[in-house]
């Protein structure tokens, strides 16, 4: 298993391209089942849950093609669907383990073909994450749900899911999204309460309308499908990574560097931007980007809790926990969304960290003026960046376990972080 070895200490400066967003990338793949007509994804991210999820769709029957796409020096994938021939309804197992967003086909699949076997997902490292939320509205629609062996057996009653009004009763991101999906080729209207809110689900919805949907209302709590019989060839760019910038706007405040973050859309990532000023660090929107810049900057301490969008987004926890490892003064992270996301913590702890979890749901960090480098292990996606964060701030050499985490989010980390300075290099 790859290894990542760290040398911390050197505040990073230049620029850093961020990649198309992994997680609109696997809503926007999942949404090519919807038509039999030729899709075009471009600024696909080269990761390998895409791997995945496109090795899901080829085993269902689509016919996917990509190709390396040149702007610059920024280089992405461009990815050819035809889901013309479609042959199987079926999610199996070992494919759905690997990734829970492979339940994303579940909404897509009833509502082109009016049924769909999609294994459960498993839990994972951040908590059992359910999908009870998708299959009750689901269910709503008229789709009949049995839980059987470890998959779910969806059927429409009569051949078309039902326009409806759900009710979300918490926020859920892929809920939205299977839900949006379903209800593009159902009978009638649907309104979605409670929806979600992320810039995901914007583009999503943006690329579904190219397809001919009919949606209103994504990005606000409140969204309205009306369904049509079918829908048609699209082209769409994926959106760029949130929170793979937010992550590199923290390497540059714990190095004390300054770092242009290029290919970001700031307005994004306003809860992080606004924590990080009042942290002390100084951040400029540019064309095109945003520029983060702490070379003087005395970094305070401060209190966050995670939020769904637009409030501080539980995919940048674990990276603001390891920059308040290094600041003055107290911090309190409370995690609100998922149950078990403190896997960074006792790995944080073993460079030197000085962090006590309360309950399961809150922590308090006691920053320290300089972290040392240790042999760590990656637990998740988010804990192996956060890992990574603090390695480039330690003293001395870091080396990070599993990094197989790492590489399911984040295109090129160790070239982007290296190009800036880092001393940062993979051992296969
Ligand atoms: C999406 O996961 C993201 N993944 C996650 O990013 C992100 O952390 C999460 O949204 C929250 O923003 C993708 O977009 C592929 P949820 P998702 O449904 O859709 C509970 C990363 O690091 N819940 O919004 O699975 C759930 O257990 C990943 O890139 C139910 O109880 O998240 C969680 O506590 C990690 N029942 C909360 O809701 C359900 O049916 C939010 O989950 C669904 C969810």
């Amino acid at each position: 298993m790859d290894k990542m070895k760290i040398v911390g200490g050197t505040p990073l400066h230049g620029k850093i391209y961020v990649s198309g967003a992994k997680n609109a990338a696997l809503p926007l793949f999942a949404a090519t089942i919807l038509s039999k007509e030729p899709q075009v994804i471009t600024n696909v991210p080269n990761l390998a849950d895409i791997k995945s999820m496109s090795s899901l769709l080829e085993c269902l029957g689509v016919k996917l093609a990509s190709e390396q796409y040149v702007k610059g020096d920024y280089k992405s994938l461009k990815y050819n669907f035809d889901a013309s021939g479609i042959n199987s309804v079926v999610a199996p197992y070992e494919l759905v383990n690997k990734m829970r967003a492979s339940v994303l086909v579940l909404g897509p699949l009833l509502a082109r073909f009016g049924e769909a076997k999609v294994s459960l997902p498993g839990g994972c490292a951040i908590g059992t994450r359910p999908v009870d939320l998708h299959l009750d509205a689901l269910e709503k629609m008229g789709a009949v749900i049995d839980l059987d062996g470890g998959y779910i057996n969806a059927k429409t009653k009569n051949g078309r899911l039902q326009g409806a009004n759900i009710i979300f009763p918490k926020v859920t991101v892929g809920g939205t999204e299977n839900i949006m999906m379903a209800a593009t080729l159902a009978e009638g209207r649907t309104v979605i309460a409670n929806a979600a809110q992320e810039p995901e689900i914007q583009d999503l919805a943006y690329y579904l309308n190219k397809m001919g949907a009919k949606i209103e209302g994504a990005g606000t709590s409140k969204i309205i499908i009306d369904g049509v019989e079918e829908l048609h060839s699209a082209e769409h760019s994926v959106i760029s990574d949130r929170i793979e910038a937010a992550t590199y706007a923290i390497a540059a405040a714990i190095t004390r560097g300054k770092l242009d973050i290029l290919n970001a859309t700031i307005s994004t990532l306003e809860a992080v931007a606004t924590v990080l000023t009042d942290c002390g660090i100084m951040i400029e929107e540019i064309d095109n980007g945003f520029i983060v810049d702490a070379e003087d900057s005395i970094i305070m301490g401060t209190d966050i809790m995670t939020e769904p969008y637009p409030g501080f987004p539980t995919d940048v926890q674990a990276q603001m926990m390891a920059l308040m490892a290094t600041a003055n003064g107290a911090s309190l992270v409370t995690e609100s969304i998922f149950e078990n996301r403190f896997m960074h913590v006792p790995e944080l702890m073993r460079m030197g960290a000085d962090i006590n979890i309360h309950g399961n749901a809150s922590a308090i960090i006691r920053g320290k003026n300089r972290l040392s480098g240790a042999e760590v292990m990656a637990t998740d996606l988010r804990a192996s960046s956060s890992l990574i964060l603090a390695a480039l701030a330690g003293r001395g050499e870091t080396i990070i376990n599993r990094i197989y985490h790492l590489d399911r989010g984040y295109e090129k980390i160790e070239e982007k972080l290296s190009a800036c300075g880092a001393n940062i290099e993979r051992i296969k």
